[in-house]
């Protein structure tokens, strides 16, 4: 048995792969297109780990996708894959529609197609987890009541406009096909291996550079924060336990305002890690233009999955922040090449001449012939 991931080079998604792989053997095959969000050093320590299988390529692609599921045949398809970032859909919304709507049908064609010519034992135990998020919901007044499940979507973004279509398609294909579908929509994520545009990473990455840290604003938007991890562990919940057909909003019960977010951020490097001038590294909160359309709050009533699959998060925000803070300053070479872009080299020089390092669109074949004629990382 295996199950196929999408976008497992990603944030959540590589932090998915490597917990997955520390619980059980079950095999991964990562289909991933390595945009400048995709980051292969995330999966470093599973070089020569026969148990995950990566392939450079599209969700859009559905040959592609048919091919693995034929040769492949995982018992669960987890799509992790999108565009993520709010501020890049305001910017460039094309990639948005492209990857998450168009991406997302042809995904769930290409699965259908496999899914409705299994035998039937292995049909019925076949799942398709999309993951989702909480900007699907639009945002909430002071003292609303957290979003639940039953909750109207009004996506305010680009990103969330896209991610909430991808949901109904997936939603259309359970009732109009019979596709096992789960649907989770989680709120903001923290953790390792999280790209230095989101504001927690931006804020440890800008601090130690002695840079400005962008707050825009007044910084008294309010997210609701999870650490990656408990993410992870909800996901493996709701692909174990979960109901066919239905929804899990995932949170951390940890409303914060982005101001309390770096400020504690701050407050953490002054201990950890002292500027030598012996400031605050607050001195270098600068208050910028806000976002255009910048939802005021979100916040995830998470009580179905802990009611119905008895799931909560491990980590406090107090918990969780720290760990982040220590694995940034821990992880310099990662951050550096980050920076540099040198990461996404890495598939080249780790793969041979035939892998291109991201920017091209997914045909894919070259690459992923390319891996695996010299072993999976
Ligand atoms: P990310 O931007 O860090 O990673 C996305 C990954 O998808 C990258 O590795 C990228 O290369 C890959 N990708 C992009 N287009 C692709 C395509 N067409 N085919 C295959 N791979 C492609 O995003 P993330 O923060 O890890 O988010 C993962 C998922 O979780 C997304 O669906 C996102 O909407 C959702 N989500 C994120 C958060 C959060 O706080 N980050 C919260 C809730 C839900
Ligand atoms: P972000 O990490 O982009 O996630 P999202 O917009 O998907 O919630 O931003 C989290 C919050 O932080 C959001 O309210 C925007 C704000 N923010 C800043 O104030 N400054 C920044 O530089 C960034 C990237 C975000």
């Amino acid at each position: 048995m295996s199950i196929l991931v999408t976008g497992g080079a990603g944030f959540i998604g590589s932090n998915f792969v490597l917990d997955w792989l520390a619980q059980t053997d079950e095999p991964v095959i990562n289909l991933d297109l390595l945009t400048y969000a995709g980051n292969l050093e995330n999966l470093a320590s599973l070089e020569g780990d026969a148990r995950h299988r990566f392939v450079h390529g599209s969700i859009a692609d559905r040959a592609l996708v048919q091919r693995l599921l034929a040769e492949h045949r995982p018992r669960a398809v987890l799509n992790f894959a999108a565009e993520s970032h709010v501020d890049r859909s305001l910017h460039g919304p094309g990639a948005f529609i492209q990857t998450n709507v168009l991406g997302t049908y042809e995904l769930l064609e290409a699965v259908r197609g496999h899914w409705a010519a299994l035998p039937a034992s292995e049909r019925a135990a076949f799942r398709f987890l999309h993951v989702s998020t909480d900007e699907v919901y639009g945002s909430l007044k002071p003292g609303a009541p957290a979003f639940t499940e039953q909750h109207p979507y009004q996506p305010n973004s680009p990103y969330s406009a896209s991610k909430a279509a991808s949901d109904h398609l997936v939603r259309a294909w359970h009732h109009s096909y019979g596709l096992p579908v789960l649907t989770t929509n989680c709120s903001n994520n923290y953790g390792p291996y999280h790209f230095p545009e989101k504001l927690i990473p931006l804020m440890i990455v800008n601090a130690l550079a002695g840079k400005p840290l962008p707050v825009y604003g007044d910084g008294q938007q309010i997210r609701d924060w999870l650490y990656v991890q408990d993410h992870c562990s909800a996901i493996r919940r709701v692909l174990a336990a979960g109901q066919v057909g239905e929804v899990y909003n995932v949170g951390g019960w940890n409303e914060k305002p982005n101001l309390d977010i770096v400020h504690t951020v701050c407050a953490l490097l002054d201990e950890l890690r002292p500027r030598a001038d012996g400031h605050s590294y607050k001195a270098q909160i600068t208050h910028v233009q806000d976002r255009p359309g910048h939802d005021r709050r979100y916040a995830i009533d998470a009580s179905k999955i802990e009611r119905e699959l008895g799931w909560r998060p491990a980590e406090t925000f107090e918990s969780g922040i720290r760990k982040t803070v220590q694995w940034y300053l821990a992880h310099p070479d990662w951050v550096a090449h980050v920076q540099s872009g040198s990461y996404r080299e890495w598939l080249s020089q780790h793969y041979g001449d035939g892998a291109t390092a991201g920017a091209t669109p997914a045909t894919a074949a070259t690459p992923a012939t390319a891996m695996q004629a010299q072993g999976s990382t």
